[in-house]
C-alpha cells in the first residue's frame, strides 16, 4: 500500500522523471495513466531512470535507415541495465536533400534536442545520430541540458564500387562528375557510378564531416571505445547500441553530466583527432560551438596550432587512400588514438566513467598501410591554416592536405559571383574571362548570405579549363566545403560579405595574394582605395524572411564563433513548473 502523502515523492526523488511520475498528485495521475495506455505496467517504469533515446531516423535520411532497427537495441540495453526507454525523433538534417543546408538547421536540432530533454521526464539520454549535423547538433542540445548523455553514432556504410573500381562517397562523385563534363565518361556510366556509390545504409564512408564528428564525439568522451568506426551493418554495431543503452543507465546513476566530460582536454582530444584523421574542415566550426556551450572560448587557432604537431595519419580518403570499413579493421579510433596518447591528454573522463587514456590502453594498429605509422605520416603537411588578411579579417581556413602543392603560394585575377546561381549561370560562358590563375570568388554563400554556409566552397571548374586537364584552381568563398571536397579552397571567410565583409568589396580583375605559409590573404588594392571601397559596403537586407529562417538571420553567428545562435550560449536554463 502506498502512503505518501499528497505532493510527495513517491521514490526517493534523485531522479528528475520522478517529478513527473514519482508524486502522489493529480498531474502525476494522468502521467501514470497515460504510461499504462500505452501498454506499460508500474514495473517497468517505476523507480526506473527515464532514458530518452533522440532518434534522427528518417524515410528522408539514407545514413540513419538501420536507426530504425538499432533504436531496439538500445531500448534492449537501457532495459538489461534497469532504465526505461523512451525514443524521441528528432530531426534528421538529411545532408543531400534539405535544402538551402542542413547547417542551417543544426542549430533547430540542437534546440530540438535540448528542448525535448527539458520538457518531458528525463533522467539521461542516448543521442542517435551521425551524418553530418546531426553529431553536433544533438550534442550542442545535449551539453546545454546537461543531462547524461552517450552519443550512439550512426557508422560509416560499406565501399562503394563501379566496374570492380572502389568509389568512395562525395570524393568520387565530384570526380566522376567532372570527368562527365571533361567528355570523359558519358551518360550510361555516369548512371552505374551513380548506382555503385552508396550501397548500404550508413553516412558516408570517407573523411567527411560525417566520419570526422562522430570520431571526434567520440574522443571527447561521448561515445564508448571504438564506436565510431564500426560500420553500420556490421552486427558489432548491434551490439554496440545495446552497450550504450547499458552504459546510459549507468552514468545516471553515477551523475555523469556533459558539463563533467565536455572542458578544455576533451576539447583538445577531439582536435587533436580531426587532425590526426586528415577530418572536414566542418570540424572547427561544430567544434568551436560546442566548446562554447559549455563556456570554452575557442577559436580556430587551435586546430592551426595543433596542426603543426599532429601528424596526418588515417589513410583515408579524400586526403588518403583508403576507406571506413578499412579503417575499422585496422584498428579504429583507439588505435589512432593510442598511437598519438603524447599528444592527448587522457586523462579526460569519457562517459563510460573511464578516462580516454583507460579507454584505448593497448589499442594496436593492425593494417599500418590505413593507419599510419607516426614516422610515416599520409602527409608532412599540417591539415588545417589559418588565413587573414585584408580579405578576412576574422579569419578564413584552407586544407593544405587536400589542395595542389602547387598553389601554396599564388597570385591570380578574381572572378567574382554574387551568388551561386551567378556562379553556375556564368562559370562555362565562353565570354567569361578565367585562365589556370584565375581566383574564382563566390560571395554570399556565408551563414547570413547562404543561407546557412551550403557546402559550396568547392567551386565548380570552367568546362573548357577542364577539357584542357586543369583540376585545381584557387577558390574562395564565405561558404564551408565538404569534407569530401578537394582543392585549393579558401573557405569560411569572416566576416561574411553579406554582413558587410570586405569579400563584398573585391571585384572582378583585383589581384588577390594567397600564401598560405605565412597565412595571408589579401586583395592587392591600395590601401586607400580599399578603405574607400569598404566604407561603400552595407549589410545586406533580407526583408522577405520569416519563420525559422528569420531567427536564424537574427541571431546566428560568424563561423570563426561556431556559427551557434547568440541566445544559445552556456549550459542550464529553468526547469518546466509540473502543475
Ligand atoms: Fe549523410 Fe554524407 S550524406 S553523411
Amino acid at each position: 500500500m502506498d502512503t505518501c502523502a499528497e505532493g510527495e515523492l513517491r521514490s526517493p526523488g534523485e531522479l528528475r522523471s520522478a517529478r513527473w511520475l514519482g508524486r502522489r498528485d493529480l498531474k502525476t495521475f494522468g502521467h501514470l495513466s497515460r504510461l499504462k495506455q500505452m501498454g506499460y505496467a508500474e514495473e517497468d517504469f517505476e523507480g526506473r531512470p527515464v532514458i530518452a533515446v533522440v532518434n534522427t531516423w528518417s524515410d528522408i535520411n539514407p545514413c540513419h535507415t538501420h536507426f530504425r532497427e538499432r533504436v531496439q537495441d538500445v531500448k534492449r540495453g537501457v532495459l538489461q541495465a534497469g532504465g526505461f526507454p523512451l525514443e524521441l525523433p528528432a530531426l534528421a538534417l538529411a545532408e543531400n536533400f534539405q535544402k538551402p543546408s542542413t547547417m542551417m538547421y543544426r542549430n533547430l536540432l540542437a534546440m530540438e534536442t535540448e528542448e525535448l530533454l527539458r520538457s518531458y521526464p528525463v533522467d539521461g539520454v542516448v543521442l542517435m545520430g551521425g551524418c553530418d549535423k546531426t553529431t553536433p547538433g544533438l550534442l550542442m542540445g545535449a551539453a546545454s541540458m546537461d543531462l547524461p548523455a552517450v552519443f550512439l553514432p550512426a557508422g560509416p556504410m560499406m565501399r562503394g564500387c563501379w566496374r570492380g573500381q572502389t568509389l568512395g562517397s562525395g570524393s568520387d562523385a565530384w570526380k566522376h562528375w567532372d570527368e562527365y563534363r571533361a567528355g570523359n565518361i558519358g551518360e550510361c556510366e555516369l548512371k552505374a557510378v551513380e548506382g555503385g556509390i552508396a550501397r548500404t545504409p550508413g553516412h558516408c564512408m570517407t573523411m567527411g564531416t560525417a566520419s570526422t564528428m562522430t570520431a571526434v564525439a567520440e574522443a571527447m568522451g561521448f561515445s564508448l571505445p571504438g564506436a565510431s568506426s564500426i560500420p553500420a551493418v556490421m552486427a558489432e554495431h548491434g551490439r554496440m547500441a545495446a552497450a550504450c543503452g547499458r552504459t546510459v543507465v549507468t552514468a545516471v546513476a553515477a551523475g555523469r553530466r556533459p558539463s563533467a566530460i565536455l572542458g578544455a582536454d576533451s576539447v583538445h582530444n577531439g582536435v587533436v583527432t580531426a587532425l590526426a584523421l586528415g577530418g572536414s574542415t566542418n570540424a572547427v566550426i561544430h567544434v568551436i560551438a560546442m566548446a562554447r556551450r559549455v563556456g570554452i572560448p575557442v577559436g580556430a587557432e587551435v586546430f592551426e596550432e595543433l596542426a603543426e604537431r599532429v601528424p596526418l595519419l588515417a589513410d583515408v580518403r579524400p586526403a588518403g587512400t583508403h576507406l571506413m570499413e578499412d579503417f575499422y579493421d585496422a584498428g579504429g579510433l583507439p588505435a589512432l588514438l593510442e598511437s598519438l596518447r603524447d599528444l592527448l591528454r587522457p586523462d579526460a573522463p569519457t562517459v563510460n566513467g573511464r578516462t580516454l587514456g583507460e579507454n584505448i590502453a593497448g589499442a594496436r594498429v593492425h593494417l599500418p598501410a590505413v593507419i599510419r605509422p607516426r614516422e610515416e605520416p599520409v602527409s608532412t603537411v599540417p591539415a588545417l591554416r589559418v588565413l587573414r588578411g585584408n580579405l578576412c579579417p576574422d579569419g578564413a581556413l584552407i586544407k593544405p592536405s587536400a589542395m595542389d602543392p602547387g598553389k601554396m603560394r599564388h597570385t591570380g585575377r578574381a572572378l567574382v559571383f554574387d551568388d551561386y546561381t551567378e556562379l553556375k549561370r556564368s562559370i562555362d560562358d565562353p565570354a567569361t574571362e578565367v585562365d589556370e590563375d584565375t581566383v574564382l570568388v563566390l560571395r554570399g554563400a556565408g551563414p547570413v548570405g547562404g543561407p546557412g554556409m551550403p557546402e559550396w566552397g568547392m567551386l565548380p571548374l570552367p568546362k573548357r579549363l577542364l577539357e584542357k586537364g586543369v583540376r585545381d584552381l584557387v577558390r574562395i568563398s564565405d561558404a564551408r566545403m565538404s569534407g569530401t571536397s578537394y582543392g585549393t579552397c579558401v573557405l569560411h571567410v569572416a566576416p561574411e560579405s553579406a554582413v558587410g565583409g570586405p569579400l563584398a568589396a573585391l571585384r572582378t580583375r583585383d589581384l588577390v595574394d594567397l600564401d598560405v605559409r605565412a597565412g595571408t590573404l589579401d586583395a592587392r588594392v591600395p590601401a586607400e582605395e580599399w578603405e574607400g571601397r569598404l566604407a561603400e559596403v552595407r549589410a545586406k537586407r533580407f526583408d522577405g524572411d520569416r519563420g525559422y529562417l528569420r531567427l536564424y538571420r537574427a541571431h546566428v553567428g560568424q563561423a570563426d564563433a561556431g556559427c551557434d545562435f547568440d541566445f544559445l550560449a552556456g549550459v542550464g536554463g529553468p526547469e518546466p513548473e509540473i502543475h
